[in-house]
């Protein structure tokens, strides 16, 4: 299917200067750098990734992606709905940090004629506009709060109401969101909905900083310099081994953008063919993130847990252990919607040991309520590695 722009973009475009950056699947209308559908992944963690990449894109889930700037976010986004059954349906991609909190809602969901001053007609919003295929949500974690409510809403009813609309109309779009901040330290800080977060981040893909995937800085450089000497009319570009050392000791604190970006500039000026280390302007800049860039979500998802036992500990509350026992039982089982199945699931433990807990901390109404003569679970056994027995559907599980 050929995508087809809103009726109106150009008007946005036009009116506002806070307009959103969309772009599409049709190459002609992409920007040069986006277009770029080669994807260069040599170092060993890096095609690991793009094993994990390959696995989750077929399925629907939505993805969260997190990654410094100029990793790939979009890159990878892109390759994801290229392998989705979605692939020749559109792909939306809007900046959420490039609009104002008074245009978030219209732009993503859409207005009604003379929903506001200025609305002087109807127009679709990108989740409408993406309909059947993917929508890519950059930069979410500078979502305003108010907005996150309204979007949670249409990720769990699957309808957007247009802004002025009485009716909701049904959509059908996959949202693979990205950031570039911490969106668990934001949800901490109160900036971020935790439920949101967790809605975003049924499959999480974390992009390797360049830095720390130093097998793909030369197959990189090697391929921008295909990509831009081409274009500068080079026969033969090529790379002086000590600008090789300069690319591989640098840090790269804007990543694949900034390498791809000292390529051109260097290809620009350089006097010859060759390329040396005095054509290179690096910026020296330090790389963005402050917490070690390596750490996955779920060691920063520990650290933050630890500190939350720390402080208990600190405050040293009656019977500690039931209390952290009890808001992880509670908080998981509100997160699968009070689904038993998938809460044991989720925290892989059998379903019976979940009823027993559930039971013991009053989360059980009418006939979800376990039967009496279930003997109890001891906490020491589950938490000592040995079995319990589970008299109902007869068979031993371990813990
Ligand atoms: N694996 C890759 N192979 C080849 N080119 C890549 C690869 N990853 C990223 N690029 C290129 O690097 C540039 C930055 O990629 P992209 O815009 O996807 O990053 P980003 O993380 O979304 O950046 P930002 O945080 O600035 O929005 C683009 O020109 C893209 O084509
Ligand atoms: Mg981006």
């Amino acid at each position: 299917m050929e995508p087809t722009l809103p009726d109106n973009q150009t008007e946005t475009l036009h009116q506002d200067q806070h307009a959103p950056v969309l772009t599409f699947p049709e190459p002609r209308s992409m920007t040069l750098s986006i277009r770029a559908s080669a994807l260069v992944f040599e170092d060993p963690s890096s095609r690991q990734l793009l094993d994990h990449v390959e696995r989750i894109a077929p399925s629907d889930a939505t993805v969260l992606i997190i990654g410094e700037t100029g990793t790939g976010k979009e890159l990878i986004a892109r390759h994801i709905h290229a392998l989705s059954a979605r692939h020749n349906k559109p792909f939306g991609a809007l900046n959420c940090a490039a609009l104002t909190e008074s245009l978030i809602e219209s732009e993503l969901f859409g207005h009604e004629k003379g929903a506001f001053t200025g609305a002087v007609g109807a127009k679709d919003g990108w989740f409408e506009t993406s309909n059947g295929g993917t929508l890519f949500l950059d930069e979410v974690g500078d979502l305003p709060l108010g907005m996150q409510a309204k979007l949670l809403r249409v990720l769990q009813e699957r309808e957007v109401v247009r802004v002025g609309a009485r009716r909701a109309t049904p959509i059908d779009v996959r949202v693979i969101a990205a950031t570039n901040v911490n969106l668990e330290e934001a949800v901490e800080a109160g900036r971020f909905r935790a439920d949101l977060y967790y809605r975003f981040n049924v499959a999480n893909v974390q992009l390797i900083p360049l830095r720390e995937r130093p097998g793909d800085i030369l197959p990189l450089t090697r391929h921008f310099m295909g990509i831009y000497g081409k274009r500068l009319g080079y026969t033969e570009a090529r790379l002086a081994p000590e600008a090789e050392r300069t690319l591989l000791d640098y840090d790269w604190p804007g990543n694949i953008r900034e390498l791809e970006n000292a390529i051109h500039r260097a290809l620009l000026i350089c006097p010859g063919d060759v390329l040396r280390s005095s054509d290179f302007k690096l910026s020296g800049l330090k790389p963005q993130i402050s917490t070690p860039a390596s750490s996955t979500l779920s060691t920063i998802s520990t650290s933050s847990l630890e500190n939350a036992v720390k402080a208990l500990c600190e405050q040293s509350p009656p019977k500690l252990f039931e209390l952290i026992e009890e808001t992880i039982i509670r908080t998981a089982f509100d997160y699968c919607e009070q689904n038993q199945v998938q809460t044991a699931r989720l925290l892989d433990i059998s379903r019976n040991v979940l009823r027993h807990r559930l039971t013991i901390y009053g989360m059980l109404l009418g006939k979800q309520q376990i039967k009496p003569q279930e003997p109890a679970i001891n906490l020491y056994t589950q938490h000592t590695g040995f079995s319990a027995r589970n008299s109902e559907e007869g068979y031993c599980e371990h813990y």
